[in-house]
């Protein structure tokens, strides 16, 4: 492996007594889309706001190739970040918030205007260079000040919630448009999100933040499919959670139904437990290591599948089941139904209560 562009050594950010950052340790590399994931107040922003050298670190150190730059300021790091609250300035034009940075270091009037230029073709958006950030959608004064970063070619460009004041629609085009354009670029990118599915559509690796502290770093499938604790379970998606007891090294449910699952369960017999399995993993009518029987209480419509809630006598809330369009149309479910669903041993995860 190659070394880290960005190498994290126990970071540590205290405010008072409120540990905000509390011992991170994570290597990023050259060209990485890195997402960070948490819960508000997990401190995320804090991480961001150290690496960009605007707070300094109570504890730990953070190197870039190698060399650290904690005590480097903001203006003199190769790295950029997006604000939460991004704002362009209303009196300039769209090219002249773009060159705003540019001419602040002093870059000769021909080499911004060829720089400028090049990112608006880049950003799809020289035919409104010479409109005012007020004349523009809340989609293209993203672009704006996204091309605003981008500009100055950082090593490192920090995004801090960059898609938060987007609508649904906008925000899955500009995902894909953010993901091209940290492709075009060559830039690594860290960006702070609290949506869960943007950071799995978007990064290359995920990291969940709770507490200050990393819970779970991997890449999308890593992260959904295997998650490691209950919470980064609950965290990510939509997840069922059956309550288990252990004995004779299994999981067994109130009514006593053994859980087949395909790793040796690391839990004490006696133990309560929760068995958890994703809606998309329950199958109707396909036998299977594991089957369940529960009346459909609701049905929610999503166009491209249905949920159905299955109330079960082994859980107090209802079972998610996904059904896919296709499947719907075959089995025609309804509330009231009785239903039998069924999941493999490979998709039971085991976590203690
Ligand atoms: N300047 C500060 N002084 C005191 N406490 C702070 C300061 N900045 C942040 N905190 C605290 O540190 C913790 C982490 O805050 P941070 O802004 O990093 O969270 P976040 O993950 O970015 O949350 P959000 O998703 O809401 O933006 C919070 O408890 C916050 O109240
Ligand atoms: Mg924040």
């Amino acid at each position: 492996m190659t070394r880290p562009l960005l190498s994290l050594q126990n970071v540590k950010k205290c405010f008072g007594t409120i540990a905000a950052v509390d011992g991170v340790t994570l290597d990023i590399h050259e060209n990485e889309f890195f997402a960070l994931l948490g819960a508000s107040g997990s401190g995320k922003t804090t991480l961001l706001r150290m690496l960009a050298g605007f707070e300094d670190l109570t504890a730990g150190d953070i190197l870039l190739e190698g060399t650290s730059i904690a005590n480097i300021p903001p203006n003199r790091r190769p790295v950029n970040l997006m604000f939460q609250t991004y704002a362009l300035f209303p009196h300039m034009t769209v090219a002249q918030n773009i060159a705003y940075g540019l001419e602040m270091d002093k870059l000769p009037k021909a080499q911004i205007k060829t720089h400028v230029d090049e990112i608006l073709q880049v950003i799809q958006l020289a035919h409104l260079a010479k409109r005012k950030p007020d004349q523009l959608s809340g989609g293209q004064r993203q672009r704006v000040a996204l091309a605003r970063a981008l500009v100055k070619r950082p090593k490192v460009l920090l995004l801090d919630e960059p898609l938060g004041a987007l609508d649904k629609k906008l925000r899955g085009e500009m995902q894909l448009e953010l993901k091209r354009l940290q492709h075009e670029f060559g830039i690594t990118f860290i960006v702070v999100t609290h949506d869960q599915e943007e950071a799995l559509v978007m990064a290359d690796r995920v990291a969940i933040m709770q507490d200050g502290a990393l819970l779970q770093v991997g890449t999308p499938h890593e992260i959904y499919e295997f998650p490691e604790t209950r919470f980064a379970a609950d965290f990510i998606g939509v997840m069922n959670f059956l309550p288990v007891k252990v004995s004779r090294g299994a999981a067994h449910t109130s009514n006593g139904t053994r859980i087949a699952t395909d790793k040796p369960l690391d839990l004490p017999d006696g133990s309560a437990a929760v068995a958890a399995i994703r809606p998309e993993r329950l199958h109707v009518g396909i036998q299977s290591d594991n089957m369940l029987t529960g009346e459909i209480t609701a049905i929610a419509y999503h166009g491209l599948d249905l949920l159905l809630h299955i109330m079960t006598p082994l859980a107090d809330t209802p079972i998610i089941s996904r059904m896919t369009a296709d499947v719907a149309d075959h089995h025609n479910p309804a509330v009231g139904q009785q239903i039998t669903v069924g999941w493999s041993a490979r998709d039971t995860h085991i976590f203690p209560a």
